[in-house]
C-alpha cells in the first residue's frame, strides 16, 4: 500500500452516468488481484474523507476506475483531464483468491449495478486460467448497462434490467436457475448479496465483495464495521467466503 499522484489517461462516459477512468503509475505495478481498490483524495479540501472506487482492470502501465456519479466527490471526478494527478492511496483491500480454482471447475460471476466494475478484471484473471465463467450482470435499464462487450470476450453472459428494457427481466434471481456452478462471486447491493449467499448456500466456495462507508480504508478506525461488528471491511475484505460474513 501507498500513496502516489496517479496520472490521469483518459476520463470518458461508457453508459448512463458511468464513467471510465484510466490511471497511470508505478503503483499500478503492485496491483495484483482483482477486487482491491484505491482510496482517491477530491481536488476539493471540503471534501476530506477519500473516496473508495474499485480497480476495474489491471493494465502493463495503467488501471482503469469505472464509477458512478453519485454525490460531489463522483461528480468532480467527471472534471478530471488527462494529466492531471489524483491523491491516490492503494491498492487495498485483500481482493478475490483464485488460488483453490481448478481448471475443470464451472464459475459463475454475478453483479449487479456498480458493483459489476470490479468483476471485469476477475473475469480476466479467471478467464487466464482456462476456467469456463458464466456473468449475471443486473442493471436497472438499458441505459445503464456498461463493458457488455468486454465481458462477452471473456464468458458467456445473461443480462437482467429491472425494467425489462435489456436481456431478462427483473434482480439478478430470475436467472440463477440457469447456472450450476462450483464456485460464485458477487458483487453488487445487499439484497444482492443475500440473494447468492442463500442460492448457493450448499457451495463452499462462494465469494462476497462488500461495500461499506469508508474514513481511513486501511483499518485504523473501525468505520467500516460489518454487520456482526466482527469484521471490518476495508481491511478484512471487502471480499468474505460467504461463511465469513453476515451480509
Ligand atoms: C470497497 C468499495 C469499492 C467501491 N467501488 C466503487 C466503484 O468501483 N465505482 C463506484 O462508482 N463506486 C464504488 N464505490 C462506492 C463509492 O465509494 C461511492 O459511490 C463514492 O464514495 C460516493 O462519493 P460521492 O462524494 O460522489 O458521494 P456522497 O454521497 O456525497 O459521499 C459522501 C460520503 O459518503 C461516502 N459514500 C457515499 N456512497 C458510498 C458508497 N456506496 N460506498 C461507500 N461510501 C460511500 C463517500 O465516500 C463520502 O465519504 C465503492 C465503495 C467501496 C466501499
Ligand atoms: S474505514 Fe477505517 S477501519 Fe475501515
Amino acid at each position: 500500500m501507498q500513496i502516489e499522484w496517479l496520472e490521469v489517461v483518459t476520463n470518458k462516459e461508457v453508459a448512463h452516468n458511468i464513467f471510465e477512468l484510466t490511471l497511470k503509475g508505478k503503483m499500478v505495478s503492485n496491483m495484483n488481484r482483482s477486487g482491491q481498490f484505491l482510496h482517491i483524495k477530491m481536488k476539493d479540501p471540503s471534501l476530506v474523507l477519500r473516496r473508495p472506487i474499485s480497480i476495474a482492470s489491471i493494465d502493463d502501465e495503467t488501471c482503469t476506475l469505472l464509477y458512478r456519479v453519485v454525490g460531489k466527490g463522483t461528480l468532480e471526478m467527471t472534471e478530471w483531464q488527462p494529466g492531471d494527478l489524483v491523491d491516490t492511496l492503494g491498492p487495498l483491500g485483500n481482493g478475490f483468491h483464485l488460488d483453490f480454482l481448478k481448471r475443470e471447475e464451472e464459475v459463475c460471476i454475478i453483479g449487479g449495478g456498480i458493483g459489476v466494475a470490479p468483476l471485469y478484471e476477475l473475469g480476466k484473471e479467471v478467464h487466464a486460467r482456462g476456467n469456463k465463467i458464466t456473468f449475471i450482470l443486473g442493471f436497472a435499464n438499458a441505459d445503464d448497462i456498461y463493458y457488455l462487450e468486454e465481458f462477452k470476450q471473456l464468458g458467456a453472459v445473461i443480462v437482467c434490467t429491472d425494467d425489462g428494457s435489456a436481456g431478462l427481466k427483473g434482480h439478478v434471481g430470475v436467472a440463477l436457475d440457469q447456472v450450476n456452478p462450483t464456485a460464485v462471486f458477487a458483487c453488487g447491493p445487499t439484497p444482492l448479496l443475500q440473494l447468492v449467499q442463500s442460492h448457493f448456500s450448499h457451495l463452499e466456495h462462494v465469494y462476497l465483495s462488500l461495500e461499506e462507508r469508508m474514513a481511513c480504508g486501511i483499518g485504523a478506525c473501525y468505520g467500516c464495521d460489518t454487520k456482526d461488528k466482527k469484521k471490518r471491511v476495508c481491511s478484512d475484505g471487502p471480499v468474505f467466503q460467504k461463511d465469513e460474513v453476515m451480509v
